[in-house]
C-alpha cells in the first residue's frame, strides 16, 4: 500500500490528530503509528492502543532521538496554533507554525524520512481571492498570521521538495466538524460548538453573522482526504503541499435549518466578535479539481448526512453523561 511503514503523528491530541491516529493504527499496526503531544494526558483512544511520547516539535532534538528510536519513515505534523488564537498570540503563532515545521523538514532531510504530511488550511487565501469556488492556484495574500504561516507552510514545504527531494504534502483544510476532539482556537469552531449546545441545552449564541458562508467538511471526510493523498502515487502529482478539497459550504443560518430537521426546538442568536473579520477574509466555496483529478479526491458527507451523525453521536454522549 505504501513505501512507508512507522508513523510519528505530531500534536497528536488535537481535532484531527486524536481521530488520525486510530485511522493510521487500523492500517498500519498498532505499535507502528507513535502518537506524540505536548499533552501529557491526551484521551485513551490515544494513549492506551499504541506508543505515546511526550513531545514539542520545537525542540528538534528530541524530534530526531524519537525518530531513531522507533525507526520513523513517516511524519505527520498537526502541531499548530489556529487563526483565532493565532489573533491572540501572533509570534506564538509564528514560532510554532514556522519553525515547528522547518523542525520536521530539516530532521526529515537528515534522517531520510520518505513521507511528510503538513496541512495547510483556506486561511491561505485572503480578501483578494475569489471567494465563489476559489481556483487552486491563485492569490495568497492572508491577513490572519495564522495564513500568513499557512501560505508560507505551503512554500517552505515545496522548496523542500523541489531543492531536497522530500516527499512533503498537504492539503487546505476547510472547517472541520467532528464529536470526538474538540478543536481549538479555529474561526471555524461555531460549527462544532454548535452541535454540542443544541444537543445540551436546545440553544446557541454564534460568534459569526448568519450569512457568513465557509467550506466545511466532516470529519470522516478529512480524515479520508488525509489518508488518500498519504497514500497518492507521486507520479501522478503535480501539486504537492497545497492541495483545495471540498466537501460542503454553509451559512450558520443554514447550519441551523439543518439542525432544526433533528431538533425541532433548537434555536440560535448571534453576538458578532473578532472572528467575524478573519471569516470575512476566507472562500465561500472551494474548487477542489486539482485533487479530484491528481489522487482521486472525492467527500461523502452533505451537510444533513453530517448533521444526522453529529446529532446521533453527541445525544448518546450526552445520554452517558460525557458531555
Ligand atoms: N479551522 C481553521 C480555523 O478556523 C481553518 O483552517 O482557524
Amino acid at each position: 500500500m505504501s513505501d512507508f511503514k512507522k508513523i510519528l503523528v505530531i500534536g497528536s491530541a488535537g481535532q484531527i490528530g486524536s481521530e488520525l491516529v486510530p485511522e493510521l493504527r487500523k492500517i498500519y499496526g498498532n505499535d507502528n503509528v507513535i502518537a506524540t503531544d505536548l499533552n501529557p494526558t491526551p484521551c485513551a483512544k490515544i494513549i492506551d492502543f499504541g506508543p505515546y511520547e511526550i513531545l514539542d516539535v520545537l525542540n528538534r532534538e528530541a524530534l530526531t532521538t524519537i525518530i531513531k528510536k522507533y525507526g520513523i519513515d513517516c511524519i505527520v505534523n498537526m502541531a499548530a496554533l489556529l487563526s483565532a488564537t493565532g489573533e491572540k498570540n501572533p509570534m506564538l503563532a509564528w514560532n510554532v507554525n514556522m519553525n515547528g515545521l522547518i523542525n520536521v523538514l530539516e530532521v526529515s532531510r537528515e534522517n531520510g524520512i520518505k513521507r511528510i504530511f503538513n496541512p495547510s488550511s483556506i486561511a491561505a487565501f485572503g480578501p483578494e481571492t475569489p471567494r465563489d469556488n476559489t481556483p487552486q492556484d491563485t492569490i495568497l495574500k492572508p491577513k490572519s498570521m495564522y495564513g500568513v504561516t499557512k501560505v508560507a507552510g505551503e512554500l517552505l514545504a515545496d522548496y523542500y521538495v523541489m531543492k531536497y527531494g522530500l516527499d512533503v504534502r498537504g492539503v487546505r483544510y476547510p472547517g472541520i466538524i467532528s464529536h470526538e476532539t474538540l478543536p481549538g482556537g479555529g474561526t471555524t469552531d461555531y460549527a462544532v460548538a454548535i452541535f454540542y449546545d443544541a444537543v445540551k441545552t436546545g440553544k446557541y449564541t454564534c460568534f459569526l453573522k448568519e450569512d457568513t458562508m465557509l467550506p466545511m467538511m466532516y470529519m470522516p471526510d478529512c480524515l479520508k482526504a488525509t489518508i488518500d493523498l498519504m497514500h497518492a502515487d507521486k507520479s501522478t502529482l503535480k501539486h504537492h503541499s497545497d492541495f483545495n478539497v471540498a466537501a460542503m459550504s454553509f451559512t450558520p443560518k443554514t447550519l441551523t435549518e439543518s439542525i432544526q430537521k433533528y431538533i425541532p426546538g433548537f434555536s440560535i442568536d448571534y453576538n458578532i466578535d473578532y472572528r467575524q473579520a478573519i471569516a470575512d477574509s476566507w472562500p465561500r466555496s472551494i474548487d477542489d479539481s486539482s485533487a479530484r483529478a491528481e489522487w482521486g479526491w472525492k467527500p461523502s458527507y452533505d451537510l444533513d448526512a453530517m448533521t444526522q451523525d453529529m446529532i446521533e453521536a453527541l445525544k448518546l454522549k450526552h445520554s452517558k453523561g460525557l458531555i
